[in-house]
């Protein structure tokens, strides 16, 4: 391509002649990534489309920037970006030699490539380019396997990740232009009304920000699977793929088998099991284990699933509305993933005995299992409170843990079970809390 082109098309995303819009600062991700770039390991940002991967890497840039680097020394490349014109690693070469030439002050630059799962054998460059100190790198890209397996067996040792995902509670009350401190009675009022609307809305950034919520999200649902999963795996029979979304998105926050997929769907069980794994590394769904100490266990029970965000729930027409509870338990789902950005290696399952009584959330570290948690958004229906309080308690006794909560939609205070005493948090609180590891 020619150079001056290549420049041209540069200097839309870059801030050496100008400024570029940042948005809110999202500062959890900017430390986490500003960490990782200390390490002079290659950083990898990953999440969904739009959950504001972009965004947070010119955010890292702007701060650079703040800190007195030069803009010059800052190279942004989008290459989704179709006017690019070549393909493979010969274009961040050429983009690479234009940079250098025509901008850089000849300093060892800062290197920001969005997207890069759009380039075959991306990886042997970017580690060739760490390996002879000639960049500072930092990459992204919206699927889980390209840039955490096929990446960390090539670059094993030499990179480290972050998942970015949709607005945590106290991001999304800043967005909507409240401070994460809920201290006096008004800002305890504003932080329960802006709960619901966080469960039902979602919290894709740009959702929260836009009037038209449904039709983004409907935008978002559709560029996932045409994009992430139908394009990218060479799907032959599009509407098997669409009926499993469809299904596993109708059965959030419940178990589910491959199996039944299968009876329900009338699809092979090996196609019930590649959608969701491929539904999985585009990050629009999580499956959850069972908690077991017998790993063929762990692998033949069913999984719980989780979504991406829970206003994909409800505009992909599931209606959930209504069932605050499972968006609940799915919202704190996402809260103890966002949460494993900073402690990767603790476990999360979930636990259920014969009798088919159920624990939400099993955390285990590396010392064994540290916490249990029960959801109950309604506590004030007596038998639901009566039969989560107890399947609780035997989980605890079952895996001898006496430190378990109950997170619910209002009520806060203390149970007492077989002699030990269990916080109940509602949900608004639990999720501000989180923030801090508690
Ligand atoms: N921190 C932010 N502040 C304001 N708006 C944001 C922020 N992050 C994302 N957005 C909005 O969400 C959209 C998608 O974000 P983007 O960073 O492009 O996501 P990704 O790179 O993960 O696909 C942006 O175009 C912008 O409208
Ligand atoms: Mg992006």
């Amino acid at each position: 391509m020619d150079k001056n082109e290549i420049i041209r098309i540069l200097n839309d995303w870059n801030f050496w002649e100008k400024e570029q819009e940042t948005g809110f600062f999202r500062h959890d991700y900017i430390s986490r990534l500003e960490a990782l770039m200390t390490t002079g390991q290659i950083a990898v940002v990953t999440g969904p489309r739009r959950a504001g991967k972009s965004f947070i890497m010119r955010q890292m840039a702007k701060k650079l920037i703040t800190g007195g680097t030069n803009p010059k020394d800052i190279l942004i490349v989008n290459l989704e970006d179709p006017r690019f014109t070549l393909a493979g690693t010969a274009l961040l070469e050429e983009i690479f030699e234009a940079f250098m030439e025509r901008v850089s002050t000849g300093k060892v630059p800062v290197l920001f490539l969005d997207e890069i799962q759009e380039i075959d054998r991306f990886e042997k460059w970017v580690l060739m380019m760490k390996d002879l100190g000639k960049a500072k790198i930092v990459i992204s890209g919206s699927n889980a396997k390209l840039l955490s397996r096929e990446l960390g067996t090539l670059l094993a040792g030499r990179h480290l990740d972050m998942t970015v995902f949709p607005l945590s509670f106290a991001e999304f009350l800043e967005f909507n232009g409240c401070g994460p401190q809920v201290e006096t009675h008004e800002q305890e009022r504003r932080a329960k009304g802006l709960l619901i609307k966080y469960i039902k809305e979602g919290s894709f950034p740009e959702v929260v920000l836009s009037a038209a919520k449904k039709e983004l999200l409907l935008s978002y649902y559709e560029d996932v699977v045409n994009k992430d999963v139908l394009r990218r795996y060479r799907i032959r029979k599009p509407q098997d793929l669409r009926a499993a979304v469809k299904y596993l998105f109708s059965n959030v926050s419940s178990l589910f088998t491959f199996n039944s997929m299968d009876r329900s769907l009338g699809m092979s069980i090996t196609s019930a099991r590649n959608y969701t794994g491929y539904m999985e590394q585009a990050y629009l769904l999580f499956s959850l284990k069972r908690f077991s100490y017998k790993l063929r266990e762990q692998e033949k029970s069913p999984r719980k699933i989780y979504a991406i965000d829970t206003g994909l729930c409800n505009a992909a027409g599931f209606r959930f509305s209504d069932n605050y509870g499972r968006l609940a338990e799915n919202a704190v789902f996402l809260s103890i993933k966002r949460r494993q950005n900073v402690n990767p290696e603790s476990e999360l399952y979930y636990w259920k005995d014969e009798l088919h009584r159920e624990a939400d959330f099993v955390l285990k570290g590396e010392k064994g299992i540290q916490k249990i948690i029960q959801v109950c958004w309604n506590m004030n229906d007596m038998k639901t409170r009566k039969r989560e309080i107890h399947s609780l308690s035997l989980a605890m006794q079952d895996l001898k843990c006496g430190n378990a909560e109950i997170i619910s939609g209002e009520e806060e205070g203390e149970e007492e079970i077989s002699g030990v005493k269990i916080k109940v948090t509602p949900l608004w609180k639990w999720l501000l809390a989180a923030r801090t590891g508690d």
